[in-house]
């Protein structure tokens, strides 16, 4: 009896001692005295995670190397200002259209919606202050086998041009099998379009700041969308065997990226293209595989969205000073965005983006780390 209270206490012990723990803090304020919130997801892996309310914003990811040395490997700032004053989507909930719209204009049950053009001709993002600039809620923090946190944002009837009010959360999970779970979730009280997603930087290497040219790649997808000259899918769904864009085994990202003989790769300055992710939309299935051989550190990605665009941060210029003034530059992060494909709400043979009052919408993502 002593022994089976001794054991349980001890596995008691164990339990407690293996819980993933949400922590909450300031994250200092905006320009304008908003003040910003943070909670820190914790597993007892080694493995963290930021998000600020500030765009339900993924500010921070501490993952360990094949040592066990610890590092941040997402692109960001250090303080919340900076991400209003040179945005550019780091870590960032992009809504309500994640991706591109062409002309910013579309039509929903016969009526036209015209949306800012702030991408040459297209709308990009969800507009001029999409959801990445919008202050979130928390709703709730919780501690135990997942570390948790739910923000929410009410986006107002005619926001941003579009239709509906939209209510959305954000929620993003910790778990000590070092998975990281995001999941978006929206309602809407008339008929709408919306793309929600996170846009992430990843550069694996961490603060060894390597570029991601020799990251290996997989892309579960035989097939992508390509686009004209403005990014907007010409319609067509391409093969990928053949092209530079076939990762469906392991490539390095520099070994194709420079092929100016393919008309798409000069279009996106590199990969900047919506690739269909293999197998059924709405069930979570395996979409990447990223990994950097140095660190040794490996992402894998799954999804239940239709589409991922791969984006290799081919507009990081280098004048923009990320967390210890650090200079992003061409190809420094991959981006791997889970949704519909770019401009579907003018393509009627796409998955669709609409969303119907009385419906709900989910998007869910899982980031799985480990080391090679
Ligand atoms: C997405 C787009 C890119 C670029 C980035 C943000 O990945 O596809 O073209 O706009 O967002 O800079």
């Amino acid at each position: 009896m002593r022994t089976l209270i001794a054991t349980a206490a001890l596995l008691g012990l164990c339990a407690q001692a293996q819980a993933a723990t949400a922590t909450r803090s300031g994250f200092g304020q905006l320009a304008d005295g908003t003040k910003v919130e943070a909670v820190t997801l914790t597993n007892s892996a080694g493995m963290s995670a930021k998000i600020m309310t500030l765009g339900a914003t993924l500010q921070s990811l501490v993952v360990p190397d094949k040592s066990g040395h610890k590092d941040d490997v997402v692109l960001g700032y250090d303080t919340a200002q900076e991400y209003l004053s040179r945005p550019d989507y780091f870590g960032a909930s992009v809504g309500r259209y994640a991706n591109r719209i062409a002309k910013g204009k579309f039509a929903l049950d016969g009526k036209t919606y015209t949306l800012v053009t702030n991408d040459g001709p297209n709308h990009l993002h969800g507009g001029t202050k999409g959801f990445d600039k919008r202050m979130w809620k928390i709703d709730s923090v919780s501690s135990g086998t997942d570390a948790k946190v739910v923000l929410s944002y009410v986006s107002a009837d005619g926001e941003e041009g579009y239709p509906g009010e939209l209510k959305v959360t954000a929620t993003y999970s910790l778990n000590d099998q070092n998975e990281l779970k995001l999941e978006y979730r929206a309602t809407t009280s008339k008929p709408t379009v919306l793309n929600l997603t996170n846009h992430s930087y990843f550069n694996l290497s961490g603060n060894d700041a390597r570029d991601v040219m020799g990251n290996m790649v997989t892309l579960h997808a035989a097939r992508f969308t390509p686009v004209d000259a403005t990014l907007i899918p010409t319609g067509e769904r391409k093969a990928v065997s053949g092209t530079v864009f076939d990762f469906q085994t392991a490539h390095r990202v520099g070994d194709r990226i420079r092929d100016a003989r393919d008309q798409q790769i000069r279009f996106g300055r590199g990969y900047d293209h919506n690739f269909i992710v293999d197998g059924a939309a709405g069930t979570l299935r395996p979409a990447a595989r990223v990994e950097e051989p140095v660190s040794g550190r490996v992402m894998e990605m799954s999804v239940t969205a239709p589409g991922v665009q791969f984006y290799t941060g081919n507009f990081l210029d280098g004048t923009y000073f990320g967390k210890g003034q650090r200079a992003y530059r061409q190809g420094d992060a991959i981006c791997l965005e889970p949704g519909v494909f770019p401009d579907s709400p003018n393509h009627a043979d796409f998955p669709t983006s609409r969303l119907n009052p009385g419906q709900s919408y989910v998007n869910t993502i899982v980031y799985k780390f480990s080391t090679h």
